[in-house]
């Protein structure tokens, strides 16, 4: 099952964003569509409707006026309605011609009301837009996507969000699914809407294809073993010179026939051996399209055929049922309702989808956002290389502040952060330095063996988990090794605004320190100071001189490897300074086991389903397993790549980004290393 749904999620998402745009057009305008028969004759009341009367024409003068109207047409058939018991005004009469224009009639007087296309008129013009008659074979776009839609979104879609037993099924739908808040609402609403609004709208699109599709509409007949609709034949030869019986003639004979008729449609024959054709729905039929089919010799008036709808084949009554429940004629106010309900979630479906879509795009490292180029590769020190990125095209990039970093792809499936260095104010480049390191896991390795000047990467956004304190009287930064980089950007941000600062800098021989002739030749050179051990440690500086005099108005920014900066926190820890005057930046962390360490169960808001995270496991890990996978980067809790919202349970946070303030919130924490508190975490997924 996850290997299928991970197959599928592509695909319900790329037709989604194809097909589904064509799908929400049709259920825009389907949802006005839906009200047709309440809102079409009031809005055209004067085209539409007449007065009630007892009396009518003959329809032979109807089609005479008709004519004379619209005297190069060819006529097609005449639609009478009855007007309803009570009621002040009753329906027009209508003749249709062949190409599909109408001339509307006042069947009491003869008068023509007027006449247009039938996509005219508000309504007309909104079926010319739902059924895409406006481009050339618009049945088949409408049709096509309707069963791309059926079969990939509605169907692919519930196997993405079957919960996995029938009681979280009957759970989903039962509406009792989380209450999420946050980015998992949108995933939430999509999952809750999708298949209620899946079922409706599957019915909508098996009920309007046979509209589309002949093929489709004679599948009806042929499953349910009818006889496909044929067209009546006269029973014998038609003497020359010999008339046609009149239209009212006829009529006489359908009302002999079948008396209780609410709506007649008679169809004035192409040919002169053809018999007239006639659709009748009567007073009692189970829905608009109830039609009762009868043949008369044009002639004669003999009935050739009668085939009340009760009586008609299973495939007839099947096909005319999918009209009626399509165009919303089924069920009253409660159909009509129920179909509005479907088509609208169609945007609501497309919006949330879209919308966890582009979370989950913006959080895969894998889809890192920016190309940039590598303009200039330089050896700074021992094992140190920087690189400086533009953009291909010479366009400004994103700014940034002091402390922050970038992710950098080294490669497919490789992504590491580097701190930026340059001064802020740049726009053109970001300069990353880059140690190679013996235990390197990959990325400082190729970057230094595989990117060369003139390659193209993939970086993301600048972010910043290391920023300058706002309205610190004094800072003191200190870095050790590779720990210069965002610590020297500082530097010359402090410097730029005239704060009063120091910097120390710990590095094992001035061949092995970074950006030392910058730091030298810069306006704050008398403010830094550098500590060389030339591979003695007993010539490192005491960091207890260093850390000495904590005061409040003083910030402290601690830069460098894992046994530089815990031992400098720990000295600041010692010394007495204050946790929130404490600014920390890790490269690379252990990860801090327990031997307290319990099963905990974490919960996805969007899905409600829950996932046992054993003692030796990680959280990112039970959820790759079970198909979720995250975006992970360092995963030692130092780079915040798989940053997770929480929105229930508290958090064992175990990473070396989140500040005090920001842990004590319990809102966000890290799965690659964080733990739970509580028995049960619930995530924002
Ligand atoms: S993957 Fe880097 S903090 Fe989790």
């Amino acid at each position: 099952m996850i290997a299928l749904r991970r197959v599928l999620r592509p695909v319900h998402r790329w037709v989604g964003l194809s097909v589904g745009f064509v799908i929400m057009w049709m259920a825009l305008t389907g949802s006005m569509l839906v009200w047709r028969k309440q809102l079409e004759t009031p809005l055209d009341r004067d085209l539409l409707s007449v007065p009630t009367c007892a009396a009518r024409v003959s329809l032979d003068a109807l089609t005479a006026n008709a004519v004379k109207t619209y005297p190069k047409g060819k006529l097609d058939y005449i639609r009478l309605i009855a007007g309803e018991p009570g009621e002040a005004r009753m329906p027009a009469a209508m003749i249709r011609f062949t190409d599909q224009m109408f001339v509307y009639l006042n069947p009491c007087t003869g008068e023509v009301l007027g006449q247009r296309g039938r996509y005219s008129g508000p309504f007309g013009m909104l079926e010319q837009l739902h059924r895409f008659r406006f481009v050339p074979n618009g049945n088949l776009v409408v049709g096509s996507s309707a069963i791309v839609f059926g079969l990939v979104l509605v169907i692919g879609g519930l196997v993405l969000w079957w919960p996995g037993t029938w009681r979280g099924a009957r759970r989903a739908l039962a509406l009792r699914t989380p209450r999420a808040r946050g980015a998992a609402s949108h995933i939430a609403l999509h999952k809750t809407v999708g298949p209620y609004a899946a079922a409706i709208v599957l019915l909508l699109v098996l009920t309007g294809l046979p509209q589309s599709f002949d093929w489709y509409r004679n599948a009806v007949y042929r499953l349910t073993g009818s006889p496909l609709p044929e067209h009546p034949q006269a029973s014998h030869e038609v003497a020359p010179g010999t008339q046609r019986l009149p239209m009212q003639a006829i009529w006489q004979k359908v009302q002999a026939l079948d008396a209780q008729t609410r709506e007649v449609l008679l169809h004035f024959p192409l040919r002169a051996e053809d018999p007239v054709e006639i659709y009748a729905i009567d007073l009692d039929a189970p829905h608009p399209n109830a039609r009762t089919l009868i043949a008369l010799d044009a002639y004669t008036g003999d009935t050739l055929s009668f085939t009340p709808y009760a009586a008609s084949s299973l495939g007839h009554r099947l096909y005319f049922w999918t009209l009626s429940i399509h165009t919303g004629y089924v069920g009253g106010w409660v159909g009509q309702a129920l179909l509005l309900f479907g088509v609208l979630c169609v945007p609501v479906l497309g919006y949330t989808g879209i919308r966890s879509w582009l979370r989950r795009a913006q959080r895969d490292p894998s889809r890192l956002p920016r190309q940039v180029r590598i303009v200039r590769k330089s050896v700074e020190a021992a094992n140190i290389c920087t690189f400086e990125l533009a953009d291909p095209d010479g366009a400004a990039l994103p700014s940034f502040s002091a402390g922050a970093h970038i992710d950098v792809q080294v490669r497919d499936g490789l992504v590491r952060q580097y701190s930026l260095c340059n001064d802020p104010r740049e726009t053109h480049r970001y300069l990353i330095g880059v140690l190679r390191t013996n235990d390197s896991r990959g990325g400082s390795r190729a970057m230094h063996e595989e990117v060369d000047e003139g390659d193209l990467i993939r970086i993301g956004e600048p972010r910043n988990h290391f920023p300058l304190a706002h309205g610190a009287e004094r800072s003191l930064l200190l870095a050790a090794g590779i720990g210069i980089t965002p610590i020297l950007c500082m530097a010359e941000r402090l410097a730029n605004t005239g704060a009063d600062f120091r910097l120390h800098y710990w590095a094992r021989s001035r061949e092995h320190a970074a950006f030392l002739g910058r730091i030298e030749r810069s306006a704050f050179a008398d403010r830094a100071q550098f500590h060389f051990s030339q591979g003695v440690p007993e010539r490192r500086t005491n960091l207890d001189d260093v850390l000495a005099r904590p005061d409040a108005g003083t910030h402290l920014y601690v830069c460098g490897p894992t046994r530089f900066m815990d031992a400098a926190l720990l000295a600041a820890n010692r010394a007495g300074w204050k946790e929130q005057n404490l600014h920390r930046e890790y490269f690379s962390a252990d990860l801090l086991r327990s031997a307290n360490d319990t099963d905990f169960v974490v919960k996805l808001a969007s899905s409600g389903k829950s996932y046992s995270v054993g003692k030796n496991a990680s959280v990112l890990e039970v959820l790759a397993a079970n198909g979720i996978v995250l975006p992970r980067s360092c995963e030692q809790g130092v780079c915040g790549t798989c940053l997770t919202g929480v929105l229930a349970g508290e958090p064992d946070h175990r990473d070396r980004i989140l500040t005090a303030e920001e842990r004590a919130r319990n809102d966000r924490f890290t799965p690659c290393c964080s733990r739970a508190r509580s028995a049960t975490l619930v995530l924002d997924l």
